[in-house]
Parts: structure tokens; C-alpha cells; sequence
């Protein structure tokens, strides 16, 4: 049974200080955050635009736990050789971005990184029912992507525990993190609704000292 001390935090740094990122880097891992979240937006797929593969780079060169880079672009797989250059050690795509969902997972895993899925509100978890041998992460979006700071949609809740469930049935070892709107108030739903790993923007971020939010959170 899992326990919630086993939680994983994933600071996501569209919510940080970019012109002290090295610094913020520092201080979440000195928190104790167990990775890093970039999110890469086209302007297509969502309404922003933020990072690339550059941002990456540069985030490796600061950090040494594991980046998580949550791909919001149209036809992903354009960019998988792309991202594992600059340092990428879990790539995220969505099934709504492409034609090609289960090739492009297939392609992450060539390329040597681990394969994650990111689910839209509207998007229910069935479409994944044929790719969980391709997964290593199934991502719930409990906001409509594109910006930090929005307000957590309870109604995913469900969602969060039927992916569990499935997950639980199958014979894969598929982690579920969460992502949006997930602050001190609304970690200890998630986490009841079978979360492994949260992302947080500006729960962390714009909540200091971490030394004293990111355990709270993982707390539960
Ligand atoms: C939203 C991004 C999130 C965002 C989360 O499109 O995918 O990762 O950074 O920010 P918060 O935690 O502030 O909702
Ligand atoms: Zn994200």
C-alpha cells in the first residue's frame, strides 16, 4: 500500500524566478524535490508560448535530478531527438497533439528516455487503454494547459482514480503524476485519489520557504 510520504514532488519552473533559476534550482532540491518539471508550449497546441530544448539544456547544467519535460506541441515526435540532447530524462506527450501517440512513445523509449502521457480535462483515460505497455508515466491535467496559476478542477478527481485503478489491474509499472492547480490545500485529495508524483508551479514557487511547502505538500 502506498503510502503518502512516498509522493513525489516535481517543481514545475514555469512559476519560478527565471532571472535567479539557478538559485530556485538550488533551493528545491536542497527542499528536497525528487525532480524537475519543464513545460514546452508551441502557441498552437496551447494559447502560450514557453521553453525549448535550450531551457532544458541550461536546467541540466544547474540541477542533477531527473528533468521531466511535458511536451505542449503539435506533433511531438518532430522534437524527441531534440529534447534527449539537451538533457530530457522523461518526455511527456499528449494524445491530442498527434497522429502518430503510439509511435512517438515507441520513439521516446528508443531514443532512451522514459515515455509519459498527458491527458486534457476533456480527454478520458481509454484512450491510453492500448499504449500502457508503451508507459511509464500517465499524466492528469488538472487544469487546461498552457499557463501556471489556474484553479484546480476537482472534477478530474475521478479521473485520477480510475487511471489508478487501471493502472493497478495491469502488469505494468506505470507512475501517475498530476498536474495544475496542485498547492498545500488540494495535494491531500490527489494524493487519497492515488497520485505518485505532483507537479507545482506556483504552489512552490510563489509559496517560500520551500524547506517548509514542498514537505507539506508531499505530506499531504
Ligand atoms: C500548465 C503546465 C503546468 C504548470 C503548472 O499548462 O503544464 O505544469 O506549470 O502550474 P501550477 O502548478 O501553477 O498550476
Ligand atoms: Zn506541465
Amino acid at each position: 500500500m502506498k503510502s503518502s510520504t512516498d509522493t513525489k514532488i516535481a517543481p514545475s519552473i514555469l512559476a519560478a524566478d527565471l532571472g535567479r533559476l539557478a538559485e530556485e534550482l538550488a533551493a528545491v532540491t536542497e527542499a528536497g524535490a525528487d525532480s524537475i518539471h519543464i513545460d514546452v508550449m508551441d502557441g498552437w497546441f496551447v494559447p502560450n508560448l514557453s521553453m525549448g530544448p535550450g531551457m532544458v539544456e541550461t536546467v541540466k547544467k544547474y540541477v542533477s535530478l531527473p528533468l521531466g519535460v511535458h511536451l505542449m506541441i503539435l506533433d511531438p515526435i518532430r522534437y524527441v531527438e531534440a529534447f534527449r540532447d539537451a538533457g530530457a530524462d522523461l518526455l511527456i506527450i499528449h494524445p491530442e497533439a498527434t497522429n502518430a501517440f503510439h509511435r512517438s512513445l515507441q520513439h521516446i523509449r528508443e531514443m532512451g528516455m522514459t515515455a509519459g502521457a498527458a491527458l486534457n480535462p476533456a480527454t478520458g483515460p481509454e484512450v491510453l487503454e492500448y499504449c500502457l505497455p508503451e508507459l511509464d508515466v500517465i499524466l492528469v491535467m488538472t487544469v487546461n494547459p498552457g499557463f501556471s496559476g489556474q484553479s484546480f478542477l476537482a472534477s478530474m478527481l475521478p479521473k485520477i482514480r480510475t487511471v489508478r485503478e487501471r493502472v493497478d489491474r495491469s502488469p505494468y509499472q506505470i507512475d501517475i503524476e498530476v498536474d495544475g492547480g496542485v498547492d498545500v490545500a488540494t495535494a491531500p485529495e490527489v494524493i487519497k485519489a492515488g497520485a505518485d508524483i505532483l507537479v507545482c508551479g506556483s504552489g512552490i514557487f510563489h509559496h517560500p520557504p520551500y524547506e517548509e511547502v514542498i514537505p507539506r505538500i508531499r505530506s499531504g
